[in-house]
């Protein structure tokens, strides 16, 4: 694991590679490890030297929840542990009952509730960072200054320690910027999709981190022969290419890829190690 570390508000000293939990669960769709192996993942990814994990009260299924595998694998939290949560837009969860309408959870009673139900589920007293999710679907009307300020007022209450945006424009960034500091921005990026280029080097410039969702493809995994060829030159595999691409993007990038294999995880990890060329960056640009 590479020693190279960011600090998410100044303070909050991570590494560059961090893990997603929403595959452990199976939230949205799609099959999830065992228990075991969930917990085991947890562990160890701390274990191998990750100190990033981003979860949501919402990633849940079936009773399998994520933030209750993260508190039964890690709680008590290593110092040194950052856990990013979110909340907003897409608020469903096993402890949440809100209506079918995706920005009520933009309210800010629902931002309340949602903030209190990650408190509930990881067992801690005030949560490291929030993102505050403006979402994916129709949100015209849905504007960030409202529930940002909502999520600024309980972070002056101590409930949250510092505050992030996610799914988000650069017009949102600017203007959320007014209303609250933002320590990290979470979107989907990737070598693959990468409208989000002049946003990744705007939070650069602003000393913001930039979170990638979909690292290694999400849904879709990442295939091209591009990739292929620059992970054959290194004896690597495509979704360590495709982390090591993020990693040297920009020092402000900070991805999460997720796994519920514990072959994969360490396979992620040591993408930290895996030195692009700069002939590689050519390649995988074209
Ligand atoms: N803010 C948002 O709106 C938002 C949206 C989506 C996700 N997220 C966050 O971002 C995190 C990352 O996104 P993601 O997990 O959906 O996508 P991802 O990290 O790009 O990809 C995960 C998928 O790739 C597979 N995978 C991972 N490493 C692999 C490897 N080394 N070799 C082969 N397959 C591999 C996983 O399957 P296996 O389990 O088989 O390894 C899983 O199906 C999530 O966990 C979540 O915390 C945030």
């Amino acid at each position: 694991m590479t020693s190279e570390r960011w600090a998410l508000g100044g303070d909050l000293k991570v590494g560059r590679l961090g893990y997603g939990t929403m595959k452990l669960t199976g939230w949205p769709r799609g099959e999830r490890p065992e228990r075991d192996t969930a917990l085991e993942v947890l562990r160890r990814a701390v274990r191998l030297g990750v100190n990033h994990i981003d979860t949501s009260y919402y990633y849940a299924r079936d009773g399998v929840a994520a933030n209750d595998l993260i508190r039964e694998a890690l709680h008590p939290y290593p110092d040194d542990l950052v856990i990013v949560t979110k909340v907003g837009a897409l608020v469903e969860g096993p402890d949440v009952a809100l209506p079918a309408d995706r920005k009520t959870g933009l309210t800010p009673a629902n931002l309340r509730r949602a903030v209190e139900a990650n408190l509930r589920s990881l067992g801690v007293d005030r949560l490291d960072v929030v993102n505050l999710r403006m979402g994916d679907l129709d949100r015209a009307g849905a504007a960030i200054a409202e529930p940002l300020q909502a999520l600024y007022g309980l972070q002056q209450e101590g409930l949250i320690r510092h505050l992030g945006i996610s799914n988000v424009t650069a017009g949102e960034f600017g203007v959320a910027r007014t209303v609250a500091p933002i320590v990290c921005v979470q979107n989907l990026y990737n070598l693959a999709q990468r409208d989000d280029d002049p946003l990744v080097d705007a939070c650069a410039e602003a000393g913001v981190a930039y979170v990638p969702f979909f690292p290694v493809g999400g849904f879709q995994p990442l295939a091209a022969a591009r990739l292929e060829a620059v992970a054959g030159r290194h004896g690597a595999t495509v979704p360590q290419v495709a982390l090591a691409w993020l990693l040297a993007r920009s020092p402000n990038i900070l991805p999460i890829p997720g796994t519920g294999s514990l072959a994969h995880l360490e396979e992620n990890v040591a993408a930290a190690n895996l030195s692009l060329t700069p002939e590689d960056l050519e390649d995988l640009a074209a």
